[in-house]
């Protein structure tokens, strides 16, 4: 298969392009597309066959559930049997945005949308171009991260175009994504809530719209998942990388001096350290979630022996940043 690509304004996607890609969606193709987070691989959601193609193109185990994305908020009542209180305060507050809730499924899903549980996830994405997509293809569309599973979400075209060249049959580049870090994911078919996935929504903003949360304990290597996706190697660089707590110079140093072409991304000021490759990410976790991906996509092609990572705090805007660090750097 050929992939084609074809550039749109990520504000002002040109209808001829959006429309093509629309109908390559409602023939059951596949189009990767940007979100607000990262660039998703789409698929018409009620169509069983198309949305299989998707976890052929990604090798994706079937036991992982794909996220469906909407236009429009009433779409909701086709898709989940119920739309409990507390979906309808964080959909009011957050959508259109970086926010997924899970929530009781409609038989019209399919299974392999759902990996065959009882519990949908849906989103409505803030990008033009998402929405754009959606509304001229007049479909929900399933749509996990475009990147092969394992690895790194793409937030540029070409991020795709490394995991998913020949494989699907279009991609829409609107250029780099703002937020560089996947939705968060609430499940809301429980009471109280539990956060699945941590991500550009952080916690403390949840809680101020439905109050204390469950967080779900993240399983550590060969610990089974809580929730389907929450594998504890994710997200990963093709290089091995690194999460070390705090400027570990000796660590470093000790890698260099045994030979290994290092790359370090630290956070704050620090010495050169010869023959180690100093790369400072922003202070700032909003700009750093931004960067991370793309940062970590462009030196996987440097050929390095070791990606070093400076750990940031787990906390507040951080740490859905932590959570993907943790599961990249689990070998
Ligand atoms: O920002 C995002 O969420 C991006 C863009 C494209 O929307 N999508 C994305 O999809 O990151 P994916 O498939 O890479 O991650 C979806 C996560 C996985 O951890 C999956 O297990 C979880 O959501 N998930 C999907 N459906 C679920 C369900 N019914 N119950 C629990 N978790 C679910
Ligand atoms: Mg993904």
């Amino acid at each position: 298969m050929i992939t084609s690509v074809l550039p749109v304004d990520p504000l002002l996607p040109d209808p001829d392009s959006i429309a093509r890609a629309a109908e390559v969606l409602r023939q059951g193709g596949l189009v990767a597309f940007p979100t607000e987070t990262v660039y998703g691989l789409g698929a018409h959601a009620l169509d069983a066959a198309a949305v299989q193609r998707i976890f052929i193109a990604k090798g994706r185990p079937a036991s992982n559930p794909v996220i469906i994305h909407i236009a429009e908020l009433d779409q909701v009542h086709a898709l989940a049997s119920s739309w409990p209180e507390t979906a309808a305060r964080l959909a009011e507050r957050f959508w259109p945005g970086p926010l997924t809730l899970v929530l009781p499924r409609r038989d019209a899903v399919p299974d392999v949308v759902t990996a065959g549980g009882p519990t949908v996830a849906i989103r409505l994405p803030a990008h033009p171009v998402a929405l754009a997509l959606l509304r001229a293809s007049g479909i929900p569309i399933a749509a996990p991260s475009a990147n092969r599973s394992m690895e790194l979400s793409p937030t540029l075209a070409w991020h795709v175009l490394r995991g998913l060249d020949g494989l699907i049959d279009l991609v829409l580049d609107g250029g780099p994504t703002v937020g560089g870090l996947e939705s968060t994911v609430i499940d809301v078919s429980v009471s109280p809530v539990r956060l699945l996935r941590p991500g550009l929504v952080t916690p403390a903003e949840i809680e101020a719209i439905v109050g204390p949360i469950e967080h779900v304990v993240k399983p550590v290597s060969g610990e089974i998942a809580a929730s389907p996706g929450m594998l504890a190697r994710h997200y990963a660089p093709r290089t091995p990388l690194d999460l070390v707590e705090g400027r570990n110079d000796e660590y470093v140093h000790g890698l260099v001096r045994a030979g290994l072409r290092i790359v370090w991304l630290t956070r704050e000021e620090g010495q050169e350290i010869s023959d180690a490759r100093i790369v400072r990410m922003p202070a700032d976790p909003g700009r750093y979630a931004a960067a991370l991906y793309a940062t970590l996509h462009a030196l996987d092609e440097e050929g390095f022996d070791r990606i070093i990572v400076e750990a940031p705090p787990e906390e507040g805007a951080w740490l859905a940043i932590r959570d993907r660090l943790r599961r990249a750097a689990t070998r």
